[in-house]
């Protein structure tokens, strides 16, 4: 049996992994602000999301993207807030012409996911909000882009907290620390090795030590705004998670114990304590000398701004935004009105301050 969805323009929105540490606080999120939006939350054991589905008054579903069960339901929208590792929810929501929004994909994945739609080209809006907190950081690069005439350089580091909050399936993406990737500098793509060519960022007075993650805002931001250089840097309120990570990957830990056997290991390297903390970032934008510098922090933490990417994400699929949904495929950078989703996220509880040049402190390099 095949999967079948079908597209209701009254129907609900599902949150697939709609319970999940992300999608709990997604669910929330609309309800405050789309009260009359209805919502199915999804996943393997919709037990799990009672008490979450009637906080915020949704039904709950029984979906497994990786079991044989065929997926049969319908739905204003989808939103993809568990690895769709597959494509399988993606290509059934191509095919029945829903709106798509994923939040889950690392690079190759997102690249992946568009060399499908160049296959099926989609009928309906499809959003690829996977950039750092579901594309938060490319929101915010976009704007201070729009408000510099410009950006030849995006450069994002993310303070991370050990202490915060992730979800079992959040691990999948920290877990190919092993891997790789491209990067944009200078106009020119060139690849990278992952936690390598750390750098002293200041946050808040303090300076950080950060390092290259793959991130897909940086395949994405060079070609949105043209920006020649892009970079994403993660540290960790411990430095000595920092080094430590750094020194595993030097060693070659990562790679070594990659594959399914060692699986459980890697896991218990890189889950924090996950009691809730918060999440810092800092993007600077520059372009022909002038710079802006924005500093965003979510008491709430990353679950919590990762989150408000996805509802926004979620908005610009729907239009619930107040601009006309995007014709096929976009990435949250290209927002016609970045300024309004600036204050969107204020709205949303997040602190955003930004800074112009000379006020700005510099990153120390
Ligand atoms: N772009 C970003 O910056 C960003 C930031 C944070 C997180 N994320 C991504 O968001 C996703 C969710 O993270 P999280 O921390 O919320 O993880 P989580 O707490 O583990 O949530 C995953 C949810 O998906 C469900 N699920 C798991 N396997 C499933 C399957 N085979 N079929 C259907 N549902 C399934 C789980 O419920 P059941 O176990 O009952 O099925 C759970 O509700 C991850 O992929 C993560 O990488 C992205």
């Amino acid at each position: 049996m095949k999967d079948t969805l079908r597209y209701d323009p009254e129907g609900a929105v599902v949150l697939a992994g709609g319970y999940g540490v992300v999608g709990g606080e997604v669910a929330r999120m609309l309800q405050a602000r789309h009260p009359s939006l209805p919502k199915v939350l999804a996943g393997r054991t919709p037990s799990r999301g009672e008490a979450l589905a009637a906080e915020v008054g949704a039904s709950l579903q029984v979906m497994d993207l990786a079991g044989s069960a065929p997926l049969d339901f319908s739905a204003r929208a989808v939103v993809a807030l568990v690895n769709d590792s597959s494509d399988r929810l993606l290509r059934a929501c191509l095919r029945a012409g829903i709106p798509f929004v994923d939040i889950t994909r690392w690079t190759v994945r997102v690249q992946q996911a568009l060399a499908l739609v160049a296959v099926e080209p989609p009928r309906a809006p499809v959003v690829f909000a996977s950039g750092w907190m579901a594309g938060v950081v490319s929101l915010v690069g976009a704007a201070l882009a729009r408000e510099l005439g410009g950006a030849s350089a995006v450069e994002t580091s993310i303070l991370y907290d050990l202490a915060d909050r992730a979800g079992e399936d959040s691990i999948e993406f920290m877990d190919r620390m092993h891997v790789p990737f491209e990067v944009t500098e200078e106009g020119a793509r060139r690849v990278v090795e992952p936690l390598t060519e750390a750098r002293r960022v200041e946050f808040a007075g303090r300076y950080r030590r950060v390092v290259r993650l793959d991130t897909p805002e940086q395949l994405t931001l060079p070609l949105v705004l043209g920006a020649r250089t892009v970079s994403t840097r993660i540290g960790f309120t411990d430095e000595s998670a920092t080094l430590s990570l750094q020194a595993a990957q030097g060693l070659g830990l990562f790679h070594l114990l990659r594959g399914d056997r060692f699986r459980g290991l890697r896991r218990a390297l890189l889950h924090g304590s996950g009691k809730g903390g918060q999440a810092v970032v800092r993007i600077d934008v520059s372009t022909g000398g002038a710079s802006r510098t924005a500093m965003l922090v979510d008491a709430r933490g990353q679950a919590h701004l990762t989150a408000a990417g996805a509802t926004l994400a979620l908005e610009r699929a729907l239009g619930l935004d107040g601009d006309a949904p995007p014709r096929g495929v976009a990435f949250p950078e290209q927002a016609p009105s970045p300024g309004r989703v600036l204050a969107a996220l204020r709205s949303l509880g997040v602190e955003l301050v930004v800074q112009t040049g000379a006020d700005a402190t510099r990153r120390a390099a």
